[in-house]
């Protein structure tokens, strides 16, 4: 039903000129998916993908994505300070939405309470969460909305081809979600460069998900990769170096001085380190926390942010460069001047339902789900609870995410 309560202020004769970063929250799913389980069932090494990655451990979500991002959004309400009522849009940044139709903002609409809020989804893979930054902020300084909800939240693990060890060691599931808020302050993303290379969309792609494949006995879930690393490595490195270039021009920073930190879209150390050789930046100036996260997709970026916050490397007033990429290829850079609070107003309770379950028993129900063999290291017996192949989507669902499925509020 149409909320009929009135807004605070006349919006035609307030069009603030900023968004200000006003609270933020993470969740990371509690099971994590090492090196040494990955080996179990791929032909890889710990030592390989440490070297080639910088990654150890990655996060593996036994909850769909609507309810990591539930977790997050409180976690960044509590932080501003803020009910879910004062919200007036909320926008999540994801490529592993629970549902094509209704969108998966609907949902975290409502199980947080924000019945005032619009509900909007953006899908450009990794970069999503930047690219619904920047729509959200440019809706509050419009002076269209005061007050907005960014989640960025992927489980990338429901469609990883688990027989495939080149994607198969780069990503993790998590979410993070800032609230933005309108200021006249110069704050938030003070510039933005978006964009897509057009004749690369084929190098990363998942096969499965989508319309395209509805109607051509393709079941969701059941899901390839075109992953043609090296050229995807290429391109993240020269796209996210000269979109870092063009956003600090547009910003009018004589020097990257002018920059306190970088936190990047974390996908690999060495994609890391060489977009700061090309910016002649010292990685003492980058944030990275990949080596227990991987590559979140969306989340990699709100996540840094929290992670940033909560070690002291974000100071009031600090700028920040975030230059990202994902599939489409797409990519971004956005300079954002963080406000004069760095601590959370107050800190939320809400937690992610519980798991026994390990990152390599989660895996394993995936690998089996899809058709696999279970991994030799685990007894037949884990796989009780797992629906058999027959079943419909909704109990392999059920049967994959049983305490996730009760779990988020409706
Ligand atoms: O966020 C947006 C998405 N992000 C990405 O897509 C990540 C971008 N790409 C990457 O991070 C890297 O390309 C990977 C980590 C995926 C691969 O690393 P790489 O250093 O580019 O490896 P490569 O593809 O050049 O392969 C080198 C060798 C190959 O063997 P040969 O042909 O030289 O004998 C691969 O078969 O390493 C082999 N290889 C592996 N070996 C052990 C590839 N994956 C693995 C693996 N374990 N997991």
């Amino acid at each position: 039903m149409l909320d009929p309560t009135p807004v605070s202020k006349p919006r035609a004769i307030y069009s603030p000129l900023f968004a200000e970063i006003v609270g933020w929250g993470k969740c990371l799913p509690p099971a994590t998916l090492s090196n040494a389980d990955l080996s179990t069932f791929l032909d890889t090494t710990d030592d390989w993908i440490l070297r080639r990655t910088g990654i150890r451990s990655r996060p593996i979500s036994h909850a769909p994505v609507s309810e990591l991002a539930h977790v997050a959004a409180l976690h960044a309400l509590a932080a501003a300070g803020l009910r879910p009522e004062d919200l007036e849009l909320v926008v999540l940044g994801s490529c592993t939405a629970d549902e094509q139709m209704p969108n998966t903002s609907s949902r975290i609409q409502r199980s947080i309470g924000a019945r005032r809020a619009a509900a909007v989804d953006v899908n450009t893979a990794c970069t999503s969460f930047m690219y619904a930054m920047s729509y959200a902020s440019a809706l509050i300084r419009t002076g269209t909305i005061e007050t907005a909800l960014v989640v960025g939240a992927d489980t990338l693990s429901a469609y990883m081809d688990w027989n495939d060890r080149r994607p198969s060691v780069v990503f993790g599931d998590g979410a993070g979600a800032v609230v933005l808020r309108a200021t006249d302050e110069p704050v938030g993303i003070l510039a933005e460069k978006l964009g897509c290379v057009t004749e690369q969309r084929d190098v990363l792609r998942i096969k499965g998900m989508g319309t395209a494949y509805a109607n051509a006995g393709v079941t969701y879930g059941s899901t390839e990769w075109d992953f043609d690393g090296r050229e995807v490595f290429r391109l993240a490195v020269a796209s996210m170096a000269s979109a870092a270039r063009a956003v600090l021009s547009k910003y009018g920073a004589g020097d990257i001085d002018d920059i306190d930190l970088v936190i990047p879209h974390q996908a690999n150390l060495r994609i890391v380190e060489a977009v700061a050789r090309r910016l002649g930046i010292s990685m003492d100036k980058f944030f990275v926390n990949l080596e227990r996260c991987g590559n979140l997709s969306s989340a990699s970026i709100p996540v840094a942010f929290v992670d940033a916050l909560e070690s002291g490397r974000i100071m009031p007033h600090g700028t920040l460069l975030a230059p990202a990429f994902g599939g489409g290829m797409t990519w971004s850079a956005h300079v954002i001047r963080w406000g004069a609070r760095v601590h959370p107003l107050s800190v939320s309770t809400t937690k992610l339902s519980s798991t026994n379950q390990t990152g390599l028993q989660l895996v394993d129900a995936l690998r089996h789900a899809k058709g696999a063999a279970p991994s030799p290291c685990l007894p037949e017996s884990s796989y009780t609870a797992t629906a058999p192949r027959s079943a419909t989507r909704q109990q392999l669902a059920a049967s994959l995410f049983p305490l996730a499925v009760q779990a988020v509020p409706e």
